[in-house]
This record gives structure tokens, C-alpha cells and sequence, in this order.
């Protein structure tokens, strides 16, 4: 018996795989197996020997049937860890190259103005996109029967029927800004105000959204002279030319008098846009004196105070820059045009640092 026994422990020991232990367990304890045919044996002994035979065979197979378990459940933690080191992924390695995001030239040339007005003491003002209709129109002097509200192109935003009350608007430009403002801060005041528009146009220079930035400046004794120097002051620091001539155009707004559209001088030729020399003219916005009515409806006297304002379009002056041809690409989130464009996320424009493309 401790012949068999040893035999197979061995034998289990020695097996490579579940296979070879099922046929051990056949030969050892099967019908027909060694230690079953012993315990046949049984029968044809004496009572005594019969006991204590039957014992230790009984013992022996428990034994082999532990054994084989115990080997069962080493195989297949092996076999596991095989697995495990088969399946193996190192998550250290670095990852593959990714091209990082880029800034928008709108979000570019909105921190360029707002760094350059900054320099000037100008602070920044906000309002919402959807306006009611007496801080985009009213108070700016366009009431209801004003020509100037069909110009605008407006959105108008849904009422409840029956409500009564004129509709909300998507804001047509960023001068309702000018009345949040004043009404906000009093005077003396000096805010620029830069933000998305909205009018019902679509070519290859007009998108039904697009940008502006609103300038204001009121105190005692402001005059259309301080409002020259202040954007000639910006289109030196914006376009990075030392000479810059702006053309003063008499125009007219309903919230401004007088009121003048504003031209830089500037060059085509050789298809590439120069500022300051050349023989055309680009329009780049609307200024004027802000008109009375504008200061009584925003609660600042116009007896005492008085001021510039201008609003220029931000895509126009981007493009102008960075020499992009379409306004409708800045707005189709095409990622080529994107790449292309974009400026890098760590390049934060300051005076100090250079605001050059
Ligand atoms: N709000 C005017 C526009 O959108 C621009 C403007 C602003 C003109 C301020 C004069 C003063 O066309």
C-alpha cells in the first residue's frame, strides 16, 4: 500500500494538465482502478485483517482524491497567472502625441482689445444676448416707430400669446451695454464691452451671429477729440504700426450726436493688407457723442456729463489682421481651419509682451 502510494502522489505531482490527472484518477480510483479492485479484495479476507485493510484503503483514497484537487486547483492558478502575464499592459508607457487644443481668433483679438483698453483704463462691461426691447432700442433713443428697428434685422424671441408685452430681443449690437453700465457704475464711467450680436444676415462678410466690442467713456469734459485719440492709440497698439490715419465720416445713429463712421488707411497692394499707407479706406466702425437722451435713460445727467461712445465689429478687425478671407468659416468649427488659425493656449497677449500675430 505504500508502494501505491507513493506512486501516485508522484504521479499527480508530476501531471502536466487536467487530462493527465483525470487519468490517474481512472487508473487509482475508476471502476476498474487499482485501489477499487483492492477494495473488492476486501471480501475474501479474514473479519480482522479485513478491518484494518479496509481502513488504510479508505484512507489511502481520500488521501489520492485530495491530492488531485489540490493539484487541479495549481494547475489552473497557473494557468491564470500565464494568462495574466500573456494580457500584460504596461498604462506608464507615455501616451501617443495629441495635438492640443487652439484659441479661437474671436477669443484672441477679444483679449488683444481688452489688454490694449485695459492701458487706458477702460474696464469691462457685460449684458445678455437675449435683451428686452427697451435696452436694445428705447433707451438707446430708437423708439417703436424709429426706421433704424427695421435696419436692424432683429430676432425676436417668442412671447406667450396674448402677453402684451413687446417681445424680447437677441441683442442687435453691444450698445444696450452702455445704458446696464451707466445705469450700474454712474459717471464718471470709462467700460469697453465686447460680446456676441445677432442680426438676421448671412454673406460672406455677415454671419447672423457675430462680435462687437462697445467703447464709453463719460466725464465732465469729454470731446470728440478724446475719442480720436483713443482709437487712433488702438490701431497703433492693435495693428502694431507706428502711423495709423483714421478718416472721420459723418454718419448718423439715433444714439449718438454727432455721430461719424470711422476708416483706417490702408493698402491691397500685392493682395497683401497693409495699415497706415496706400491709397483705400475700410470702414472698421461707429462712433460718436453719446446723445442726452441716452444719459437721462441710463440716469447720469446730461448737464453735467458728457461722452464718447463706438462699437466696431471683432471678426472684422480678426480678420483684417490675421488676413482670413471668409467670416462664415469662423463660426463652422471645421478643425483644419481651426489648426490653421488657432493661436496657442499659453500665448496670453499683454502690451508688455506684444500683441503681434
Ligand atoms: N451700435 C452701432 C452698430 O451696431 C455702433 C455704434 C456704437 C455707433 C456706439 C455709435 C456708437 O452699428
Amino acid at each position: 500500500m505504500d508502494d501505491l502510494r507513493e506512486r501516485y502522489i508522484a504521479a499527480i505531482a508530476a501531471a502536466a494538465d487536467e487530462a493527465g490527472l483525470e487519468e490517474i484518477r481512472l487508473a487509482a480510483l475508476g471502476r476498474k482502478g487499482e485501489i477499487s479492485l483492492q477494495m473488492r479484495e476486501l471480501g475474501r479476507m479474514a473479519p480482522e485483517a479485513r478491518a484494518a485493510a479496509g481502513a488504510a484503503l479508505n484512507a489511502l483514497k481520500d488521501e489520492i482524491d485530495a491530492a488531485l484537487r489540490a493539484r487541479r486547483e495549481a494547475l489552473a492558478d497557473a494557468a491564470l497567472d500565464e494568462r495574466l502575464k500573456a494580457e500584460w499592459l504596461d498604462v506608464t508607457l507615455p501616451a501617443r502625441p495629441r495635438r492640443t487644443g487652439s484659441i479661437h481668433p474671436v477669443s484672441r483679438v477679444t483679449e488683444e482689445v481688452t489688454a490694449i483698453f485695459a492701458d487706458m483704463g477702460f474696464a469691462v462691461a457685460e449684458g445678455p444676448q437675449v435683451e428686452s426691447d427697451w435696452y436694445n432700442f428705447d433707451a438707446l433713443n430708437i423708439p417703436p416707430e424709429h426706421p433704424a428697428r427695421q435696419e436692424h434685422d432683429t430676432f425676436f424671441m417668442a412671447r406667450a400669446p396674448g402677453d402684451g408685452r413687446p417681445p424680447h430681443v437677441l441683442r442687435t449690437h453691444t450698445s444696450p451695454v452702455q445704458i446696464r453700465a451707466m445705469a450700474e457704475r454712474g459717471a464718471p464711467i470709462r467700460v469697453i464691452a465686447p460680446g456676441r450680436v445677432y442680426r438676421m444676415d448671412m454673406d460672406q462678410t455677415h454671419t447672423p451671429m457675430f462680435h462687437q466690442v462697445e467703447g464709453l467713456a463719460v466725464d465732465r469734459d469729454i470731446s470728440m477729440a478724446n475719442l480720436k485719440w483713443v482709437l487712433e492709440e488702438f490701431c497703433r497698439a492693435y495693428f502694431g504700426v507706428d502711423h495709423v490715419e483714421l478718416r472721420f465720416r459723418a454718419s448718423h445713429f439715433p444714439f449718438t450726436e454727432p455721430s461719424a463712421e470711422v476708416d483706417i488707411r490702408c493698402s491691397w497692394e500685392g493682395g497683401a493688407l497693409r495699415i497706415g499707407e496706400g491709397e483705400s479706406w475700410l470702414e472698421i466702425l461707429g462712433s460718436g457723442m453719446v446723445h442726452p437722451k441716452v444719459l437721462a435713460a441710463a440716469g447720469v445727467d446730461p448737464d453735467q456729463w458728457q461722452g464718447f461712445a463706438f462699437g466696431m465689429g471683432i471678426d472684422r478687425i480678426a480678420m483684417l489682421k490675421y488676413g482670413i478671407p471668409d467670416l462664415r468659416a469662423f463660426f463652422e468649427s471645421d478643425l483644419r481651419w481651426l489648426r490653421h488659425y488657432g493661436f496657442a493656449a499659453n500665448a496670453v497677449p499683454s502690451l508688455a509682451g506684444g500683441l503681434g500675430g
